[in-house]
C-alpha cells in the first residue's frame, strides 16, 4: 500500500506536473525516491500488443483473440470474462499493468474502420460484454482502459470532429454502454477520445469526465486521454481529467506550471491528478510476481472462443459438409487467413493456423485461389480455375472478405460491398450448380447481392489466430454454430440509419437519427435487412415455451423477473442464445422494443432448460432531457426472441404510476389525469357526474375518453356547461390538493 497522502505532500510541483503525463509512449513516470513505480500501459483488447519501442515498433509474441465484432456475437458473459482472464495471465507475464481496451463504442454505422474493434449497435449488449471482459481483467490485477469515451464512432477527422447530438440520444444509447460497465464492473481507468461532442472537446469537458462519469455514474479510477489527444491541458486537468499520454512533451508541463504560478490552475485540482494517477499505480500492482502462462492452452481457448463467435447467416442443408469427402475450398482467405484489422490494436501473433491446414484433419481439401484479396477486377485464368475446382470436387466454400485496408484504424469505408471480383468470383461458382457455401471474414457488415444463388453462409468476422481451426471445427459439424449477429446486416448502405449524416461535413456530425440506431432504426420505419440484429442459426433446432412474469403488474422502479424455457429439439448438441426485448405499446417516442436481456442455454439433443431472468427497473426508461431517465406508465410487451425479427414468446406487463403528474394546471388534459393513479378515481368520479358528458350510445366509456383524452382542462369551458371559470380554478385547486395529499411518493 502507497501512503498517497504522504507521497503528494513530499512532491515538489514539478514533479506532480511531470506525473501527469506518461514517461514515454507507453509508461508513466516513476518517482523512486518517493517509491512510485512506472505503470506499463498496452494496447489491446483482443491480444496483448507489447511494443519493445514506439508507435511503429514490432510488439511481443501473444495470443490474438477473436476482435470485439465477433466477441459480442457470441452474447457470452462468462466468454469474455474468461477472455479478460487470460489476457491479465499474458500482461503479467510482460509486466504491463494497463490494457488499453475494452472499446464500447456504439456501431453508428456499418463504415466506421473500427467497428470490428467494437461489439455491437446495442448499448445493453456493448455495456454487458465490455463489464465481463473488465471483471475478467481486472481479477488478474491489470486494468482496463474503457475507451473511448465518449461518442467517437467514426474514423474520418477524428481528432476533430463533433458530434451534433441530442441529450436523450447521447443518455440512451453513446453513453449507456460506457454507463454499464462504469456501474457494473468498476474500471480502474477511462480513455478520454479525441472527438468532440456538441463543440466541446471530451477530454477538456467538466459535464463528461466529472458530472457524468464521476458525479452520476461513481466512477473513481483515473482518466487517461487518448494517445496525442490532449490539446487543451489545464483546462482537461480542471475537468477531471488526470494523465496525458503518450508523454514525451515539455510542452503541456510547462503549461501545467504556468498556470499554477499565475493561479489559473489551483494546487488542488494538480493534487486531485496526482492522486488518481497514483491510486491506479497502486491498484495494478499490489502483486509483483509476473506469472507464466500456458501459450498453447491459450491458442486452444483462442479456437474454443472463436468457435462462438462464427455466425451460419444462412443453411440451406449444405453444411456441416460431409466428413471424409473432397470439396473445393476457394479464395484467397483459405491459405493467408485474415483475423484482425489494422492499426493499434495489431496483435503480433506467430500461431495463426489456416482452414487449410486444419481441415485435412476433417476431409479432403482442394484449393483454388480464385482471387486475389484486394483485386478489383476478376482474373480470368483464376475464376476458371475455381468454377473447374468446385465442378471436379461436387461442393465448394468461397473463403471471402474485406481486405486489410477496409478493416482499418484511421480511415472509414466507403461502402459496404465486398471487392467486386469476390463477388463476381461467387455468382461463377454458385452457377456450377454444386452445393455452395460462403465464408465471410470481415469487421463489419457487408453486402450480399449473391445471397439467393449460394447453400450457406457463414461469417466469421475477425476471429483471431485460431481462425481456420475454428472454422473447419463448424464447417465439417464437429461443433454448431451458435453465434448471433451483434449488429444489423442491412440489403443496402442507403437503408442504414446514419445514411446521409456519415460521416459528416468538416468536423461537423449530425447525429440526425437520433436513438434510431441499429435495429431501432430498421424496426421504426420497417425496413427489410438482409439480416436481422440478433439473427443466427444452428445445427439443431430449439423451441421456446412458457414464458412467465412473476408479475403482471409491477410500479415504477421495480424489478420484474421472468421465466421461459428453451428445448433443443434436433439431433445435435448445441446453443441457443434467447433475447429478450421490452416492448412498449406506446411507441410514438420510442423504439419498437429494445433488448434488455439475453441468456445462452447449451444443451444436448431433446434436453431443456428453464431460463430465469430479471428485468432492472431500466429497461422500462427512456431519458427525456431536463427530467432524466422516466418510466412511462402503460402497458409493456416483453418480447423472447431467437432474433429481433424472430419473437417466439410474449407477455404484457402493467407499468403503473403513482407518482406521474407535477401538478395540475389549465394545460393539464384529460388523460394526463387520469393516468395517475392518485387522483384517477377522483376525475373517474367527476366525470360521471356531469351530464354533458353523458357517454350515451355512441360510445362506450373507453372510446370516449380516448377520444377526449387529449383536450385540455380549459376545453371544459367550451364543451361542458357546468364550467365556470372559477369552478375550473376551483377543480384545479383541489386536484392540486389531492396530489399533495396522494399517499404515495413526492408529487
Ligand atoms: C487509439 C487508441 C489506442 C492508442 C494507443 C490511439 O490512436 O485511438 O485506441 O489505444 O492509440 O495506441
Amino acid at each position: 500500500m502507497m501512503n498517497i497522502p504522504a507521497i503528494i505532500s513530499a512532491m515538489a510541483p514539478q514533479e506532480k506536473a511531470d506525473l501527469c503525463s506518461g514517461a514515454d509512449f507507453w509508461h508513466t513516470v516513476a518517482l523512486v525516491h518517493l517509491g512510485v513505480p512506472s505503470v506499463t500501459m498496452a494496447d489491446g483488447p483482443h491480444g496483448l500488443r507489447k511494443q519493445t519501442g514506439g508507435m511503429d515498433s514490432q510488439s511481443e509474441e501473444a495470443t490474438c483473440f477473436p476482435t470485439a465484432a465477433g466477441a459480442a456475437a457470441s452474447f457470452d458473459e462468462e466468454l469474455l470474462y474468461e477472455m479478460g482472464c487470460l489476457l491479465g495471465d499474458e500482461c503479467r507475464a510482460q509486466g504491463v499493468s494497463v490494457l488499453l481496451g475494452p472499446g464500447v463504442n456504439i456501431k453508428r454505422s456499418p463504415l466506421c474502420g473500427r467497428n470490428f474493434e467494437y461489439f455491437s449497435e446495442d448499448p445493453y449488449l456493448s455495456g454487458q460484454m465490455g463489464a465481463a471482459f473488465t471483471r475478467g481483467l481486472q481479477s488478474r490485477g491489470v486494468s482496463v482502459c474503457l475507451k473511448h469515451f465518449a461518442v467517437n464512432n467514426q474514423e474520418t477527422r477524428r481528432m476533430t470532429v463533433s458530434a451534433r447530438v441530442s441529450e436523450r440520444t447521447l443518455r440512451e444509447i453513446y453513453l449507456a454502454s460506457f454507463e454499464q460497465v462504469v456501474k457494473q464492473a468498476r474500471p480502474w481507468s477511462v480513455m478520454s477520445s479525441y472527438n468532440r461532442v456538441n463543440g466541446e472537446y471530451v477530454h477538456a469537458s467538466r459535464r463528461f469526465l466529472t458530472d457524468i462519469l464521476r458525479d452520476e455514474w461513481g466512477f473513481d479510477g483515473a482518466v487517461i486521454t487518448d494517445w496525442g489527444a490532449c490539446y487543451q491541458r489545464v483546462p482537461a486537468l480542471q475537468a477531471g481529467g488526470d494523465l496525458e499520454m503518450p508523454g514525451g512533451s515539455v510542452y503541456n508541463t510547462n503549461n501545467i506550471l504556468e498556470a499554477l504560478s499565475n493561479g489559473t490552475l489551483e494546487p488542488e485540482v494538480l493534487d486531485r491528478a496526482v492522486e488518481r494517477i497514483l491510486r491506479l499505480a497502486e491498484r495494478v500492482t499490489q502483486d509483483n510476481t509476473a506469472p507464466e502462462f500456458d501459450r498453447k492452452a491459450h491458442h486452444e481457448a483462442a479456437r474454443r472462443i472463436a468457435r462462438q463467435t462464427m455466425v451460419l447467416l444462412k443453411n440451406e442443408g449444405i453444411l456441416p459438409l460431409p466428413k471424409d469427402k473432397k470439396v473445393a475450398l476457394i479464395g484467397p482467405f483459405v491459405k493467408s487467413p485474415r483475423y484482425q484489422g489494422a492499426g493499434s490494436s495489431h496483435v503480433h501473433t506467430e500461431h495463426v493456423v489456416s482452414v487449410w491446414e486444419a481441415s485435412h484433419a476433417y476431409g479432403e481439401p482442394v484449393f483454388a485461389q480464385g482471387v486475389a484479396a484486394d483485386a478489383v477486377t476478376a482474373d480470368e485464368h483464376l475464376l476458371l480455375e475455381a468454377v473447374e475446382a468446385a465442378r471436379s470436387c461436387g461442393r465448394a466454400v468461397l473463403f471471402m472478405g474485406l481486405p486489410d485496408s477496409l478493416d482499418a484504424e484511421g480511415s472509414d469505408r466507403e461502402g459496404i460491398d465486398l471487392p467486386a471480383a469476390q463477388n463476381a468470383l461467387i455468382e461463377a461458382v454458385a452457377a456450377v450448380g454444386v452445393p455452395t457455401a460462403v465464408v465471410l471474414v470481415n469487421g463489419s457488415a457487408v453486402s450480399m447481392p449473391w445471397i439467393d444463388r449460394v447453400g450457406a453462409v457463414l461469417e466469421c468476422f475477425l476471429a483471431g489466430e485460431a481462425v481456420g481451426e475454428a472454422q473447419a471445427d463448424l464447417l465439417f459439424g464437429a461443433y454448431s454454430p451458435c453465434a448471433k449477429l451483434s449488429e444489423t446486416f442491412p440489403l443496402r448502405l442507403q437503408d442504414t440509419p446514419a445514411y446521409g449524416n456519415f460521416p459528416g461535413h468538416g468536423d461537423e456530425v449530425d447525429y440526425g437519427e437520433g436513438v434510431y440506431v441499429g435495429y431501432r432504426h430498421y424496426q421504426k420505419r420497417g425496413i427489410p435487412t438482409l439480416f436481422p440484429f440478433g439473427h443466427g442459426l444452428s445445427y439443431t433446432h430449439f423451441t421456446y415455451s412458457d414464458l412467465a412474469l412473476e408479475q403482471d403488474k409491477i410500479g415504477e422502479g421495480d424489478f420484474l423477473t421472468l421465466t421461459f424455457t428453451v428445448k433443443n429439439t434436433g439431433a445435435v448438441h448445441g446453443a441457443e442464445i434467447a433475447q429478450v426485448y421490452v416492448a412498449p405499446r406506446n411507441t410514438a417516442h420510442r423504439p419498437e422494443m429494445e433488448l434488455r436481456q439475453f441468456a445462452k442455454a447449451e444443451l444436448a439433443p431433446g434436453e431443456s432448460q428453464t431460463i430465469r431472468l430479471t428485468l432492472s427497473e431500466r429497461a422500462f426508461r427512456w431519458y427525456k432531457e431536463g427530467e432524466g431517465w422516466l418510466a412511462d406508465a402503460g402497458v409493456y410487451d416483453v418480447r423472447v426472441g431467437a432474433s429481433s425479427s424472430d419473437i417466439r414468446l410474449a407477455a404484457p406487463v402493467t407499468l403503473e404510476k403513482q407518482g406521474f403528474l407535477k401538478n395540475v394546471g389549465m394545460n393539464t388534459t384529460l388523460g394526463d389525469l387520469l393516468a395517475d393513479g392518485r387522483i384517477r378515481p377522483y376525475v373517474q368520479g367527476m366525470l360521471a357526474s356531469l351530464p354533458s358528458l353523458a357517454v350515451g350510445d355512441v360510445f362506450s366509456q373507453e372510446q370516449f375518453i380516448a377520444m377526449i383524452g387529449g383536450m385540455p382542462l380549459r376545453s371544459a369551458l367550451m364543451f361542458s356547461q357546468e364550467f365556470t371559470p372559477e369552478a375550473l380554478l376551483k377543480m384545479i385547486e383541489d386536484l392540486n390538493t389531492a396530489l399533495e395529499n396522494g399517499t404515495h411518493g413526492t408529487v
